[in-house]
């Protein structure tokens, strides 16, 4: 396993700007994710560290050693893509064994190390069966099982589950992280499923159009957004325009019509001045909702406009004078309805600020 470095890489196609100068490093046997919508530049980012494309600035480092001109079949890369292409008339040892032959491992060494990289994923004996002998899932572990079984330095996987339906999907983030846990290589796995970013990740990086917005741990980039793009796509998030009304040391204060002053962390990276303006970024589940007519400090009364029930859950839509809010809350005894008088609330530790929208 290594470390593997981006320092100020680019990569161009005409005009079009696929990725714009990134520096991400991934640490030593960790599990880092590219997230991000479609076309934002993570397959690029991919590719370039695969040796399937060039940079066209920048240099990437792979412990310790600048890879840049080293060609792909001899980065010790093993990839993993989307359609997982087993070669469907091949059997399932022969499909695992097919990048040790261009390694000069001798027949039975390979034997035995497809026997071994089936038992990592967990599907012992199945050498002599056909791809499409296997379920969807179980190709998409044959699929790892190749792409471990060389040893590789580092993992590369292109959204690996996306073929995969809903349920399967979810045992297979928790079957694919036990895996990279168990041989402890640094892996490299892209997804524009935030869910699945949060709960697979060591780190994310969070990308939009070619820029690396964020670089944290689930729970950093999750809680103390660097943008508004951050903020908008992990999770649902009520953004109120403020006014920046001061500091202290524990925050900023921000104050809005709908809430008054609120002081709030701030994460490292944004820079407010004094009497600017802002956004007051507030987590849909971090908004309370309780009976009417208590007037509490960080609370402000307001109008229930639309239940989206959801069994333990409900969205509530709530109007507190021009401003509508969504809200997250779990569900004890009865849930309001639609023309309920409430009271909302929240609790400033769990609040963002963020730069002005300037759109
Ligand atoms: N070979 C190519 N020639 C021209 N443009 C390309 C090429 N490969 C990618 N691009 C462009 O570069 C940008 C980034 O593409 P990339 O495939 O990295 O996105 P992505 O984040 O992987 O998206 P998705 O989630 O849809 O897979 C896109 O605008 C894409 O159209
Ligand atoms: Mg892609």
């Amino acid at each position: 396993m290594a470390r593997v470095e981006l320092i100020n890489i680019q990569k161009s196609y005409g005009s079009v700007q696929a990725v714009k100068n990134a520096n991400v490093v991934f640490e030593e046997g960790s599990f880092t994710t590219l997230l991000g919508p479609s076309g934002c530049g993570k397959t690029t980012i991919l590719r370039m560290v695969s040796g399937l494309a060039d940079p066209t600035n920048g240099d990437i480092v792979v412990g310790g050693k600048r890879i840049n001109n080293v060609p792909i079949h001899k980065r010790n890369l093993g990839l993993v893509f989307q359609n997982y292409a087993l070669f469907p008339h091949r059997t399932i040892g022969e499909n695992i064994a097919f990048g040790l032959k261009y390694r000069g491992v001798s027949k039975s060494d390979a034997q035995e190390k497809v026997r071994h990289s089936l038992d990592i994923v967990r599907l012992p004996g199945v050498e002599d069966r056909y791809p499409q002998q296997l379920s969807g899932g179980q190709q998409q572990r044959i699929a790892l099982a190749r792409a471990i079984v060389i040893e590789p330095d580092v993992l590369l996987l292109d959204e690996p589950l996306s073929a995969l339906d809903a349920n399967l999907r979810e045992d297979m983030r928790v079957e694919l992280k036990a895996i990279q846990d168990r041989i402890g290589v640094t892996t490299i796995f892209v997804t524009h499923d935030q869910s699945e970013a949060l709960a697979m990740s060591d780190k994310i990086v969070v990308m939009s159009a070619g820029v690396v917005e964020q670089i944290g741990a689930p729970d950093e980039v999750y809680n103390t957004p660097a943008s508004e793009f951050v903020a908008t796509f992990l999770g649902a998030s009520n953004l109120l325009p403020a006014t920046v009304a001061g500091r202290n040391e524990t925050g900023v204060i921000m104050e809005t019509p709908e809430f008054g002053k609120t002081c709030v962390p701030v994460a490292r990276s944004i820079t407010l001045g004094d009497a600017a303006k802002g956004q007051l970024m507030i987590r849909a589940e971090n908004l309370h909702l309780t009976k009417a007519s208590i007037t509490k400090i960080d609370s402000a009364n307001a109008v229930v406009e639309a239940v989206d029930y959801q069994g333990q859950l409900a969205r509530y839509f709530v109007r507190i004078g021009n401003t509508q809010l969504q809200a997250i809350n779990m569900i004890s005894g009865r849930p309001f309805s639609a023309g309920d008088k409430v009271n909302v609330s929240l609790i400033p530790e769990e609040c963002s600020a963020l730069p002005a929208n300037d759109t």
